[in-house]
């Protein structure tokens, strides 16, 4: 996406720096339109080797309007987005004042517009001001609410520009495309269980849940309303709308099919525990040489899931993992079919650089339509892999039936 910073004269415009850096990491280009009195604060160039392009700073300079790509920008772009933005130029976009290269965009321009205002405390809350920026609003511009703390005056008040991370999220809001998940109900479950054999030993394994916790975090950056059951695990989980933390496969499976029918989508990212031990009352006592444990099957949650929707016709969609160590793919084919799901993520977990606590991971994709393997990427970019095809179910013929959630 083309993004044009407007930068106008205030203490906060260095932060437009961390701002269009923040903004390129995202994938996004930036133009840098700076006002007259910005480029006080911080020099054109900075942002041209920022941004590697040229900086628009007037309308009127020689051989600014020779480049087309600046005359055009105002169709091109597709976020206006000034930050900082003083009291100025808010009052200017409010009464239609194009009198520089930025407020003459603004008025030029039909691209959304997002505004991070920065001045003193008084002045934001100047009546004048006030009435500026309810025009604005009125007129569909988005505002990024300036910060409370000491200004640059001397002043504590409200008027400091936000930080940068809250000014990239906002222009991030707005750039996304509308996902079919916005206010979906949607359950993850994160991390391993851990099956005890006395009150003090269990059997567990090396999942961290960051598989998990990344397709938490990303389903609600999407807009949907996660809850998030997650074993035992020394990470912090995302902040989503419900934390449930479990401890056995048997917790897991109570918490997620009391859950279930409420919910659009299920995926089940945990690596819950198959087999569970009998638990002796006491610690068991070193004895013999051998110590032989009996093992019962866990009850199956995906495979549960997978029955209930297929019994009753209705039902979430389900997503489920296969970490395997060996005949990956086939393994996930038939998984997918056994247990009656949409999609199977097969990870080869005896990869270092993929499956279990690590950052990363290489994993193929299981639909009805077959198999597709994805490169070796962070698992936040596999969550979002992940992700667009669960919005493709969602908005796809094949889920109509199954991805409403049961009633009553
Ligand atoms: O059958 P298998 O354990 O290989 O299937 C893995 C998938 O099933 C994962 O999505 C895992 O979260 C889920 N699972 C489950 N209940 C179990 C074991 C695994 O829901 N008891």
């Amino acid at each position: 996406m083309l993004i044009a910073l407007g930068v106008t004269g205030g203490i906060g415009a260095y932060k437009a720096v961390e701002v269009a850096r923040g903004l390129q990491k995202h994938g996004h280009e930036v133009v840098a339109v700076m006002t007259h009195s910005a480029t006080r604060f911080v020099g054109p160039v900075t942002f041209e080797a920022i941004t590697r392009r040229p900086v628009i700073t007037d309308q009127f300079a020689e051989g600014m309007n020779a480049d087309i790509e600046h005359i055009a920008i105002a169709s091109t772009i597709d976020l206006l987005l000034i930050a900082p933005a003083t009291a100025n130029i808010i009052g200017k976009l409010a009464n239609g004042i194009a009198d520089d290269f930025l407020s003459t965009l603004y008025t030029a321009t039909r691209a959304p517009v997002l505004i991070a205002p920065a001045m003193n405390s008084q002045m934001f809350a100047h009546a004048a001001v006030r009435k500026n920026l309810d025009t604005l609003v009125a007129r569909g511009a988005r505002f990024v609410e300036p910060g409370e703390g000491y200004l640059a005056c001397g002043w504590i008040g409200k008027g400091r520009l936000a930080e940068p991370d809250e000014i990239i999220a906002a222009a991030e809001e707005i750039l996304r495309p509308e996902s079919p998940l916005r206010g979906q109900r949607v359950l993850v479950t994160a991390g391993p269980t851990y099956e005890d054999f006395d009150p003090v030993r269990f059997i567990g394994n090396r999942s961290s849940g960051k598989m998990g916790f990344a397709l938490a975090a990303e389903a609600a950056h999407r807009g949907a309303e996660v809850s998030l059951i997650v074993g035992p695990t020394e990470l912090e989980p995302p902040s989503v709308r419900e934390v449930v933390r479990v401890r056995t496969a048997s917790e897991m499976h109570q918490a997620v099919m009391s859950r279930a029918s409420d919910m659009h989508v299920v995926i089940m990212a945990a690596a819950v525990a198959d087999y569970m031990p009998e638990r002796a009352p006491q610690k068991v006592p070193k004895g013999a040489d051998t110590l032989t444990l009996v093992l019962h099957k866990t009850p199956d949650i995906l495979g549960d899931l997978g029955h209930r929707r297929l019994a009753s016709g209705r039902g979430p969609a389900l997503i489920g993992f296969a970490a395997e160590t060996q005949d990956v793919v086939a393994r996930a084919i038939e998984k997918r079919a056994k247990k009656h799901v949409d999609l199977i993520v097969a990870n080869d977990v005896a990869r270092t650089d993929a499956g279990f606590d690590v950052d990363t991971n290489a994993v193929t994709i299981v639909t009805a339509d077959g198999a597709e393997s994805l490169p070796l990427q962070s698992k936040t970019n596999v969550a979002g892999e992940i992700l667009n095809r669960v919005e493709r179910l969602l908005s796809g013929s094949r889920s109509a039936e199954s991805a409403s959630p049961v009633r009553g």
